[in-house]
């Protein structure tokens, strides 16, 4: 298998530099598996993220970046600002970006597009909604969503793409897709990247996927021949979980 597992925790708006601390401590004194694990926590505290993590094989990156390189865009934070202070990966289009700040499939698109420019490890969100799913929209969702990604930065480098898959039913709920249910939709997610781009990229790409995982449930999802990971919110938040299912994922 070509493509190395990777686990990222994405801290959402949690932390503090004392909470923080507490968790690099922690986290890097512990044997860590031979996959790649990134960290992501809110902007503010990426120059901290930069300083525990330097010298260990741990990445990390941001949230969000700004769908323009500098300028008049008050609270908004660029591409070359987080790579400013060592980030090498961005969560772009997170659901909870779409849905509390409106950010619709062609933004998220024109920020992948300034993230994979800038050479960092672009992170694209796609899930669907419980009402999508019931409704069968599933498949028309999440092609709508990446191929307007895929359309806009097909001739770009995509080595740095990934893409999470993130039922938006999933995320926060405790109710994790079935590792059928998530294996299903990355064959899909790949046979879209095959169809707009090609099979290399496609089989390259690595696909995560996120929306309550945790330690129980992660070995299974990672189990799947499609599933190269995950990406982790409330059970990213303690060490020793986070830990716990970044070991699961070793192929
Ligand atoms: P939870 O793991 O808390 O469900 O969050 C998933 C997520 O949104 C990661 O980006």
């Amino acid at each position: 298998m070509l493509r190395k597992s990777l686990v990222v925790a994405n801290w959402k708006m949690n932390g503090s530099l004392a909470s923080n601390q507490t968790w690099y401590t922690r986290f890097l004194l512990q044997k860590l598996p031979d996959i790649d694990i990134v960290v992501i926590p809110s902007h503010i505290y990426l120059p901290q993220a930069a300083e525990y993590l330097k010298n260990t094989t741990i990445g990390f990156g941001a949230q969000d970046i700004a769908n323009a390189s500098h300028g008049a865009y008050t609270g908004q934070v660029s591409a070359n600002m987080i790579k400013d202070f060592g980030s090498q990966y961005v969560i772009i289009g997170h659901s909870e970006r779409r849905s509390l700040c409106q950010e619709t499939d062609d933004l998220v698109a024109e920020k992948t597009k300034l993230a994979l420019t800038a050479q960092l490890h672009a992170i694209v969100c796609v899930g669907e909604t419980l009402e999508q799913r019931k409704a069968n929209k599933t498949k028309d969702i999440i092609a709508k969503q990446l191929n307007t990604v895929l359309e806009l930065c097909k001739n770009d480098d995509l080595a740095k793409l990934i893409v999470a898959y993130e039922p938006v039913w999933a995320i926060g709920t405790g109710l994790v897709a079935t590792p059928e249910q998530a294996e299903e939709m990355h064959l899909f997610i790949r046979e879209l990247i095959k169809q707009c781009v090609s099979s290399d990229v496609a089989n390259n790409t690595r696909l995560l996927y996120g929306g309550s995982v945790n330690a129980s449930n992660s070995a299974n999802l990672f189990n799947k021949p499609n599933i190269d990971g995950g990406l982790i919110g409330g059970a990213s938040l303690d060490a020793d979980s986070f830990l716990q299912i970044c070991m699961t994922a070793k192929r």
